[in-house]
């Protein structure tokens, strides 16, 4: 057995257990909230559309970590998606939601179908509301739980080329500012997690040259932030490059260059659609 040397963290199981659930688990930053959350001492629900990696990640955790893990393969932006899950989830007590999954869609607006553009709504903004809405609802039952929103950094300003996914980043950022208040009162913690670049398979296929510039950090840092974030932050931007740009951004230019600059940015970045 290979299962590696960890000390669950018996608070955060208390606050956040026995099971966390991770939509878009099967790869990149979904894979690394999982394995993050098991390292802690939480059994793991993962979500995703594709079964054998779920698979594979289910019993790599339950190998090394000691704890449950349930893959749940399913298509969130499917109308039906949250009947499967609450049929695959009923007999579990689910203390923490990480709604990480996400279609970016990138490239020009009027390039992408009528269709392509509400699957970014589907799975990008219906998806996590409704999840959220569930699982919260269940969480305040028990007084006790916690949700982490995957934004970004695209989520302060319009992003020219991710122009529809930069706005469903938006809304879960706004919409969780909104609950974060609201769900204190419940006993469920709130956190928005607004990354900037990170090395995940969406991302590489993303951007067709390799380039240095942004830093891009890993999914296992990204994840440990947003985690240690969670019950301390409304927001966390993880990596020091990152807050800097977003405060610069935010605080200090004009919303009209920063759009510039985000332009530019992307342009560079010869983003192809995912
Ligand atoms: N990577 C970055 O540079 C970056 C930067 C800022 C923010 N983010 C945010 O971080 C999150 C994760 O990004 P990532 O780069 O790790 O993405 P990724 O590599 O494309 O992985 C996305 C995950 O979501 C799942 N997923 C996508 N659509 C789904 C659907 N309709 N139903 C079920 N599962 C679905 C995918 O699994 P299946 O394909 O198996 O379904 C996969 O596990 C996203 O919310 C993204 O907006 C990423």
């Amino acid at each position: 057995m290979n299962r590696v040397a960890v000390q669950p963290d018996a608070h955060f199981v208390n606050r956040y257990g026995p099971w966390g659930l991770v939509a878009g688990a099967s790869q990149g930053l979904g894979a690394a909230y999982a394995r993050e959350l098991a390292r802690r001492g939480l059994s793991v629900v993962l979500i995703a559309r594709r079964s054998e990696p779920l698979q594979a990640l289910g019993r790599e955790i339950e190998r090394d970590f000691g704890v449950a893990a349930r893959p749940v393969t399913v298509d969130l932006s499917s109308p039906d998606f949250l009947s499967v899950i609450e049929r695959e989830t009923r007999d579990l007590a689910v203390g923490l939601l990480v709604y990480n999954a996400a279609f970016s869609n990138g490239g020009l607006f009027l390039d992408r179908s009528p269709e392509s553009l509400l699957k970014v709504i589907d799975t990008d903004c219906r998806a996590p509301l409704l999840l959220t809405r569930h699982f919260a609802g269940q969480m305040r039952e028990r007084h006790r739980g916690g949700i982490i929103l995957m934004s970004s950094l695209t989520a302060f300003n319009g992003s020219p080329g991710l122009a529809a996914y930069g706005a469903t980043k938006g809304f879960n950022l706004v919409l969780g500012e909104g609950l974060w208040y609201e769900l204190r009162r419940a006993g469920i913690d709130l956190t928005v997690c607004c990354a900037g670049a990170v090395r995940t398979p969406g991302y590489e296929a993303s951007v067709a040259a390799k380039s240095s510039f942004p830093p891009v950090l890993e999914p296992a840092k990204v994840a440990r932030e947003a985690v240690r974030a969670l019950g301390r932050r409304m927001i966390v931007i993880p990596g020091s490059f990152n807050r800097a740009v977003s405060f610069l951004m935010r605080r200090l230019l004009p919303r009209r260059t920063t759009v510039r600059i985000m332009g530019e940015a992307v342009d560079s970045l010869s983003l192809s659609q995912r």
